[in-house]
């Protein structure tokens, strides 16, 4: 079994003043992070500075997205390489905010995850189904489908060091968590999925939750047998809660 991971989603919020002082109050509970792996995703232009606060502790940085192009003429965005440059180690990849308002496909978010393995980043793969989805039966195989066009395009060894979040849209950001139960489905599918192209793969693998995870709320889903951590996102911006969920996890 994997160790229990918690990774900080600050999507498109923070400022220089903002995240210096919060990233002071989590460090000052650093004991919270003793048993768990841990990580940040700040905004691209904060990296730098997140990666200088962090830097004595047992934090890892990570990036909310990156290009699926090396160098080049690609005005805006950003490499793998560069990502690696400024020291992170995860990249988040086809979180649903990218898929449904930036209009990013399996097949990009799959050239995505090829580009950061290249450089090497821990890719963390989000995928989960919408509510229609969800209400139409259709989660197992949305999920299936937006995991098997990753292992299409760079094989099932693309998952040795790669991190799955399990985030359903209907609960990112709502207030309304999935079930511990509802998630644990989900999340052993999964697994279940890996299993049968590799079973060592599939029991390494962190299969993170996302979704509205609160400090009330994070013992009961990641005690449950299949999932192995947290992706949060408005939590993560409250110091206290941040610190009490990565209690939960270890
Ligand atoms: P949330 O976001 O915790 O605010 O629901 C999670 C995510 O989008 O990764």
């Amino acid at each position: 079994m994997p160790a229990p991971m918690v990774i900080a989603n600050w999507k498109m919020n923070g400022s220089l003043i903002g995240n210096a002082s919060l990233l002071h109050q989590i460090l000052s509970g650093s004991d919270a992070f003793e048993h768990l792996e841990v990580g940040i995703c700040p905004p691209f232009p904060y990296l730098e500075q997140v990666s200088e606060q962090v830097s004595h502790s047992r934090i890892n940085l990570g990036a909310q997205n990156v290009s699926a192009f090396q160098s080049g003429a690609y005005t805006g965005e950003t490499s793998a390489a560069m990502l690696k440059d400024l020291g992170c180690r995860y990249v988040l990849l086809g979180h649903s905010e990218r898929r449904q308002l930036f209009q990013e496909s399996d097949h990009q978010v799959a050239a995505k995850f090829e580009a950061a393995l290249s450089a090497g980043l821990q890719p963390v793969l989000c995928i989960g189904e919408t509510l229609e989805q969800r209400q139409r039966e259709e989660t197992g195989r949305v999920v299936s489908t937006q995991i098997q066009s990753v292992i299409d395009h760079v094989g099932i060894q693309g998952f040795t060091n790669a991190v799955i979040a399990y985030e359903p849209v209907w609960a990112i950001g709502t207030g309304q968590t999935a079930t511990p139960e509802q998630a644990q489905e989900v999340h052993a599918h999964i697994r279940q999925l890996l299993t049968g192209y590799d079973a060592s793969i599939a029991s390494q693998v962190h299969i993170l939750y996302g979704g509205s995870v609160n400090a009330a709320n994070a013992r009961s889903l990641f005690s449950q047998k299949d999932i192995d951590g947290g992706l949060v996102g408005g939590a993560s911006l409250k110091p206290n809660d941040f610190l009490d969920i990565c209690r939960s996890a270890s």
